[in-house]
């Protein structure tokens, strides 16, 4: 007989309650269910505005991983996926922060291509990263993104499908981190008023 852990085991509510990671304190925001529905309504758009046409997925790891995947188990069409990695570096003073991106070793022209992110708060990686991508001439060039920090966000970015816009607070779980820890947790959790982010 296998035995499952609590936190699989059906019909049973959990109730979030506050978490401590390192010295901060969050508080529940997301549920598991709620997110996992608006990544279907997602995927479903996706269905419909990618029949026949093949798309590539870039997924920027690490904060995308689960995010992407759920999402992908979700498409119901032809569908590529691969999974790259963003390293800025400062350049000169001219050219600012430099941003390349390692492991994009599928051609994309001519692709239509849609970008996964977990999160766009500033939204300068993803500008350059955008701009960069959109020199390799793909057909058509989307961002799907799970959360939204409009009020932090000042860079133009096209937000082509998005699950979620949220305040301008720090936020970890269902893959984002802080400091490395928190990505496995299901929901998605908040930063305790009060505490300062970092
Ligand atoms: P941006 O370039 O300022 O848009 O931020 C890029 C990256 O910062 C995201 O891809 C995340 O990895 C990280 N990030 C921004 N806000 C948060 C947050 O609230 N929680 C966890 N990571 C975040
Ligand atoms: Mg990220």
């Amino acid at each position: 007989m296998i035995l499952l852990p609590p936190a699989i085991l059906p019909n049973k509510t959990y109730t979030m309650s506050v978490i401590k990671v390192f010295d901060k304190e969050f508080v529940p925001y997301l549920p598991e269910a709620l997110i996992l529905e608006k990544v279907k309504e997602l995927a479903a758009a996706l269905n419909n505005d990618y029949k026949g046409k093949k798309p590539l997925f870039i997924s920027v790891l690490n904060g995308s991983f689960m995010f992407s995947s759920d999402l992908f188990k979700e498409l119901n069409i032809e569908a590529e996926i691969c999974f790259i990695k963003l390293a800025s570096y400062k350049g000169t003073k001219s050219s600012g922060n430099v941003i390349t991106a390692i492991g994009l070793d599928t051609d994309i022209t001519d692709r239509h291509v849609v970008v996964l992110e977990d999160i766009i708060d500033t939204g300068k990686t993803m500008y350059e990263f955008l701009r960069q991508l959109s020199n390799q001439q793909p057909l058509s060039l989307k961002v799907a993104i799970l959360l939204h920090k409009p009020e932090a966000t000042r860079f133009p970015i096209p937000i082509d499908y998005c699950c979620f816009s949220i305040p301008n607070k720090f936020v970890l779980g269902y893959g984002l981190d802080y400091d490395g820890l928190g990505r496995n947790i299901r929901e998605i959790y908040q930063l305790k008023e009060g505490d300062i982010e970092h």
